[in-house]
């Protein structure tokens, strides 16, 4: 059953009840008696603004701190001069931490204006012990710090920070968690698209990645709370859903009644109304026949496969331990071209990783040449405290790193554009997501194989399902007119 509370009806003289997601509409019904105090003061309702740093989990995380937000009554503002302000972090490669200290110290000196203002910190950089350290020591204004397997008991923290029986900044960190709370409300950030979570954390271990140390042992949910959630999602006007998890291809094992992911993808096909199924992310060691087949019979499955490669090399693959060779990779992703041809591939890859040596980059460039990317990710590796890659000796020497990357890059821009070139002049379906910003008279749509595309149109088309004529390719996106509206 989905969990609708009417906050005003709950009785807040009664002890807080220990079941969840109870207790937390106990507790956002408690914030709301505070919202109201500062309505009567201030004459207007508190705001609140978050900002997200890194992948797609943050940004539905942040999507779920958003529904408490609005449940309790807060409105959205579009600043950090905001009577609060989240930073949901991430701490997947060094440059993503440096950024939130950067922005924090931002935030003192708005803080120093309005002492009224409360800043609260989560995310994956928040589950690093030294962070912790260096909050607590040299950004002492900040007044709540969580991490992500609390995130659930956003609205319970939020008491404690009105409250503040509590001197200081409150910190409440988890190192791990079996518990998957469902049923809590949501603030999406698109009316006609939306992620979905299967599963949480990661069991993988690449050497390089931190994600499974701030994220946790990986557990799916049930797959009948995922089609539930999608089917409300529907009624509500989703047309495209995109499943997320960190490894989507191993979704199901710990389920009391395991499940494959093809097996759930084939259950969320037959949602009727969804038209359109995204996911992210395949790990290549995990992705079956099974879901191949699925991809290729599926209607609704978007023609677009992220497969991160990280490296060409199968040495630099063994001591990174993705648990696949470059041959074996190869031979997938040319096997999924052969059976689906209209899919776009794309892909992550990390130049830098320790040992890594100017014949092991050229396998790196081989496998682009190979599979010929619709798109790839490149980033330079960056030392996580805590992994495996970390303690490794021979760290490559900068100046080798940007010559690779550049190197690199040249080659995936090359085939990406390559790529692009093939489908000019086709129509193509595509989902119109948002008018352009310097010209309101063009829309952006995004097609089935991820690649966006500009055409004449207005506000009206926001969220309809368009075909597209491609006409002009400019290398990442197109430029194209709608061939007909279809109706929803
Ligand atoms: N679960 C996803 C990726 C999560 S992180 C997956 O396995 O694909 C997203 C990307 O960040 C990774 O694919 C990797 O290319 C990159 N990344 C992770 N750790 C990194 C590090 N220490 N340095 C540089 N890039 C890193
Ligand atoms: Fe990190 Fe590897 Fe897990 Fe992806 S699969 S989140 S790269 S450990
Ligand atoms: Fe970053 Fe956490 Fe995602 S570290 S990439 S926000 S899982």
């Amino acid at each position: 059953m989905y969990y609708e509370a009417d906050l005003d009806k709950i009785d807040l003289n009664s002890e807080p009840p220990s079941e969840e997601p109870a207790r937390q509409y106990y507790f956002m019904a408690k914030c709301k008696e505070w919202v109201r105090e500062f309505e009567r003061k201030n004459g207007r309702p508190p705001t609140a603004f978050t900002q997200t740093f890194g992948c797609q989990m943050n940004a539905r995380d942040s999507e779920k701190l958003a529904g408490i937000l609005k449940n309790i009554g807060y409105t959205e503002a579009d600043s950090e001069k905001a009577d609060f302000v989240i930073f949901n972090t991430c701490t997947v490669r060094d440059n993503a931490n440096q950024r939130v200290y950067g922005r924090l110290g931002e935030l003192n000196g708005y803080k120093r204006k309005n002492p009224e203002m409360k800043v609260a910190l989560c995310g994956c950089m928040m589950q690093e012990p030294a962070v912790i350290e260096k909050l607590r020591k040299s950004y002492s204004f900040v007044d709540l710090v969580f991490g992500t397997h609390n995130i659930f008991k956003f609205a319970e923290l939020l008491c404690t920070v009105y409250e503040k029986e509590q001197k200081g900044m409150i910190i409440d960190i988890w190192q791990d968690t079996d518990k998957i709370v469902e049923n809590l409300p949501v603030e999406r950030k698109y009316p006609f698209k939306s992620g979905v979570n299967i599963m949480f954390g990661c069991n993988n271990f690449c050497s390089y990645c931190i994600v499974p140390y701030v994220r946790g042992r990986e557990r799916s949910r049930e797959p009948g709370e995922i089609i539930r959630e999608i089917e409300r999602l529907v009624q509500d006007g989703v047309v495209e859903i995109m499943l997320l998890g960190q490894n989507v291809n191993s979704y199901g094992k710990n389920l009391d009644e395991p499940m494959t992911f093809a097996q759930l993808l084939r259950e969320v096909e037959k949602i009727e109304g969804l038209r359109r199924i995204r996911f992210m992310t395949s790990h290549p060691k995990d992705l079956s026949e099974e879901l191949i087949q699925v991809m290729k019979e599926s209607k609704k499955i978007c023609r677009h496969l992220h497969l991160p490669l990280q490296s060409g090399s199968t040495d630099v693959l063994t001591r990174m331990n993705r648990r696949y060779t470059k041959e074996q990779y190869v031979e997938l992703a040319l096997k999924i071209r052969k059976e689906i041809p209209d899919i776009a591939i794309t892909t992550d890859i990390i130049v830098g990783f320790p040992g890594e040596t100017e014949a092991d980059l050229e396998d790196t460039l081989d496998v682009v040449r190979k599979v010929k990317y619709d798109n790839a990710f490149t980033f330079i590796y960056s030392k996580r405290t805590g992994t495996p890659a970390a303690a490794m000796e021979n760290q490559v020497p900068e100046e080798q790193v940007k010559t690779g990357f550049d190197k690199l890059l040249k080659v995936v821009q090359d085939t990406a554009k390559e790529q692009a070139a093939k489908y000019q002049g086709q129509v193509m379906e595509a989902l119109i997501e948002e008018v352009n910003e310097n010209d309101n008279h063009m829309v952006t749509g995004r097609l089935s194989n991820n690649m966006l595309v500009h055409l004449p149109g207005d506000a009206s088309m926001i969220g309809k399902l368009v075909n597209v004529s491609l006409d002009q390719c400019h290398g990442f996106y197109y430029i194209g007119h709608a061939a007909d509206v279809q109706l929803l």
